[in-house]
């Protein structure tokens, strides 16, 4: 398929992880792809990840906790491509802060706003007008099953964080609906990035991983080309009668605990 051709799509904190992955299915499907990270050594993998598979993505390394870099960022982008078709707010994370609510302080919950909520709304503020003056966008919001259902693994910070950008999505779904623009979520469970895998081997027993496997109707953890299909298809021309969703990305695992 070739959805994204002749547009031009932003992924954040996609150097590496997920974002990477749908990176890489974007490019793969003819879209102009920009990829930011604050770390320039993932970037150059991200750079070679894609020239492997024939493709090219443009990059840019800053760190997204700065507001003012990010609105530079995007008048680069919009300056150098002419257009911002697609918005996929990939930055997030629990940060490693602790799991238990009693021991997280407010420096985890800022830090934990910071990048799942605060660079998210920055981002969207400033994509947002050229869309509208396009008339055209489809934006994409990393929620979790974390977000709709709680965790297993991370914390309420991280939890609460995610919540908030899916009600955001609502919103934003309905303020921007008249100017041709969709706003969605995916909601993902876990996903098995080497990130994940280590914080999975550090906080849960081999016995309650083998449950929580059980409990997960398709037996398997998530990969990152299965969040990638699910934002491309939300992400893509075709979906513009989906607006407000927040997607489940989790093999069923909510109907199942
Ligand atoms: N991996 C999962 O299991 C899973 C599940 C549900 C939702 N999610 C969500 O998907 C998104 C991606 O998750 P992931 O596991 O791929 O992330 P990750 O922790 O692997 O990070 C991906 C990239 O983000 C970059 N980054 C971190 N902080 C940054 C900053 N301040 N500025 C710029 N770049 C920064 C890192 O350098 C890294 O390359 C997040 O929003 C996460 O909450 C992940």
């Amino acid at each position: 398929m070739r959805r994204f051709e002749g547009r031009a799509a932003l992924i954040t904190a996609a150097g590496s992880g997920v974002g990477l992955g749908v990176a890489l299915r974007l490019a793969g499907e003819g879209a102009a792809v920009t990829v930011w990270d604050r770390d320039a050594d993932a970037l150059a993998g991200a750079e070679a990840a894609a020239a492997e598979r024939g493709l090219e993505v443009g990059t840019r390394a800053f760190d997204m906790t700065d507001g003012g870099a990010i609105a530079r960022a995007v008048e680069t982008l919009h300056a150098e491509r002419g257009r911002i078709d697609v918005l996929v707010n990939n930055i997030g994370g629990s940060l490693h802060t602790p799991f238990r609510f009693l021991d997280q302080s407010d420096e985890d919950w800022e830090r934990v706003m910071a990048v799942n909520v605060a660079a998210c709304v920055r981002t969207t503020r400033a994509v947002l007008p050229h869309m509208v003056a396009a008339g055209y966008g489809r934006i994409v919001n990393m929620g979790s099953k974390a977000g709709r259902y709680g965790s297993l693994f991370a914390g309420a910070n991280y939890v609460a964080a995610k919540g908030a950008m899916q009600a955001l999505t609502l919103q934003i779904a309905q303020e921007f609906g008249p100017h041709g623009i969709t706003c969605n979520a995916v909601c993902p469970g876990a996903i098995l990035t080497p990130r994940v895998r280590g914080l999975l081997a550090e906080r849960q027993t081999p016995e309650t991983r083998a449950g929580v496997l059980q409990s997960i109707p398709v037996r398997r953890h998530g990969e990152v080309e299965d969040v990638a299909a699910a934002i491309a298809y939300l992400a893509s021309e075709e979906a513009g009668f989906v607006t407000g969703a927040s997607l489940d990305v989790n093999g069923g695992q909510s109907m199942a605990i």
